[in-house]
C-alpha cells in the first residue's frame, strides 16, 4: 500500500498526517550488503531465510526503497517515515544513515524479539532493543522511534527507558501473523492478515497507562477501523494513530472519513484542536484510572454465578 508514489500522493490528498512506509527487513540489507561484498556471511547468520530473502529482494531491492523515498519527497509535503524491521546489531545499522540521505523525515524501528527461549531472560532480550536504538542513533540526526508488540514483563519500565535513550516516539502495538491449528488437517495455519475492530482494546489500555509516563510521544497501532477508534486512542493519549488494515478494506478514502468524523465530534464537543482533548482520559486524567488496571471480571462473574 505504501509502496508507490501515487498512494502515497492520495494519502496525502486524503488528509493523512504522515506516511510509514513498508518495512525493509534487516536480512534484506544484510543480503544486499553480503553480494556487494562478495561474503558469506549472511549464510552463515541466516541459513533458513536464505532462499526467501534472496528472492523478496529481488522485488524490493533496497535501491527502490532508496528511490521511493526520493521520489515521494518531491511529491509530497507530510512527512516520509522510513521503516525498518529488526532484531540486532550489526552492519545493517550503517544502512540507517541512507535512509536519512534519502530524504526520510523519520525512522520507525519496528523490533521484536519473541521471548519464547526459556534460557533467556527478559533483561538479555531487552538489551537487544536498547542496543538497536543506540546504534541506529549513533548514524542518524532525525527522529528514531521504535514500534513494539506488548510482549514485555515490564513495558513501562522497557517503554519509558527507551524514551530516555532517545527514541521520540513509541508504537503501540505492532500486530503480528499468529498461528491457527486447522482441526481436521492437523496443520498450523494462519489467522486474518487484517485486523479487527476489537483488537484496538490492548493497545487502548497501555496508550492510556503510559500517557505522561514517557519522555515521547506515542503513536497508537492496531485496531483503529473508524473516526470513534481515533477519537479514542486520542483521549487515552496517543499523539498520533496509525491505520492500516481498514484502508486496505475500505480503500484510501477511509482516511477522509475518520478525519471528517473526528472534525465532526471536536465541534460537537467545542474543541478547538487535537491538543485540547489528547490524554484526557489517560490513567494520569481520568477521574476512574483503576479501570485501566483492572482485568478480572469480578462483579460481572458475581452476577453469573
Ligand atoms: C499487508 C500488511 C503489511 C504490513 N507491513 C508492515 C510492515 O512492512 N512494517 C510494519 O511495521 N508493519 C506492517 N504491517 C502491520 C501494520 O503496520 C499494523 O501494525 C497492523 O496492521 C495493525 O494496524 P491495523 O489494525 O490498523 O491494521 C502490515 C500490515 C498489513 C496488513
Amino acid at each position: 500500500m505504501t509502496n508507490s508514489v501515487e498512494n502515497i500522493i492520495d494519502f496525502e490528498k486524503q488528509g493523512a498526517g504522515a506516511v510509514v512506509l513498508k518495512s525493509l527487513f534487516e536480512e534484506q540489507i544484510l543480503n544486499e550488503i553480503s553480494h556487494t561484498m562478495g561474503q558469506s556471511e549472511f549464510t552463515n547468520h541466516y541459513p533458513e531465510a536464505l532462499d526467501y530473502i534472496s528472492n523478496y529482494s529481488l522485488d524490493n531491492n533496497i535501491d527502490k526503497y532508496l528511490k521511493l523515498i526520493e521520489d515521494c519527497k518531491k511529491a509530497v509535503s507530510i512527512p516520509i517515515i522510513a521503516s525498518i524491521n529488526c532484531v540486532s546489531v550489526n552492519e545493517w545499522i550503517e544502512f540507517a544513515a541512507k535512509l536519512q540521505a534519502a530524504g526520510a523525515d523519520a525512522l520507525e524501528l519496528n523490533i521484536h524479539i519473541m521471548p519464547s527461549d526459556p534460557d533467556k531472560d527478559a533483561a538479555f532480550n531487552e538489551k537487544v532493543y536498547f542496543d538497536i536504538l543506540a546504534g541506529v542513533l549513533k548514524k542518524v540526526k532525525i527522529p528514531v522511534s521504535v514500534k513494539i508488540s506488548a510482549y514485555f514483563s515490564a513495558l513501562a519500565e522497557t517503554t519509558r527507558k527507551l524514551s530516555w535513550a532517545g527514541a521520540r516516539g513509541i508504537v503501540l502495538f505492532n500486530r503480528f501473523y499468529s498461528p491457527d491449528i486447522d482441526i481436521n488437517d492437523f496443520e498450523l495455519s494462519a489467522t486474518h492478515i487484517f485486523s479487527s475492530p476489537e483488537e484496538i482494546y490492548t493497545p487502548l489500555r497501555w496508550v492510556g497507562l503510559l500517557s505522561g509516563k514517557l519522555q515521547c510521544d506515542i503513536a497508537a497501532s492496531t485496531g483503529v477501523h473508524d473516526s470513534a477508534g481515533m477519537i479514542k486512542m486520542l483521549l487515552a493519549g496517543a499523539k498520533t494513530v496509525q491505520v492500516v488494515s481498514t484502508v486496505y478494506k475500505n480503500g484510501h478514502g477511509r482516511i477522509a472519513e475518520i478525519l471528517t468524523g473526528l472534525e465532526d465530534w471536536m465541534k460537537k464537543h467545542e474543541f478547538e484542536k487535537p491538543s485540547d482533548f489528547i490524554g484526557k482520559l489517560s490513567y494520569r486524567n481520568t477521574i476512574n484510572p483503576a479501570a485501566y488496571q483492572r482485568m478480572q471480571f469480578m462483579k460481572n462473574y458475581a452476577g453469573i454465578e
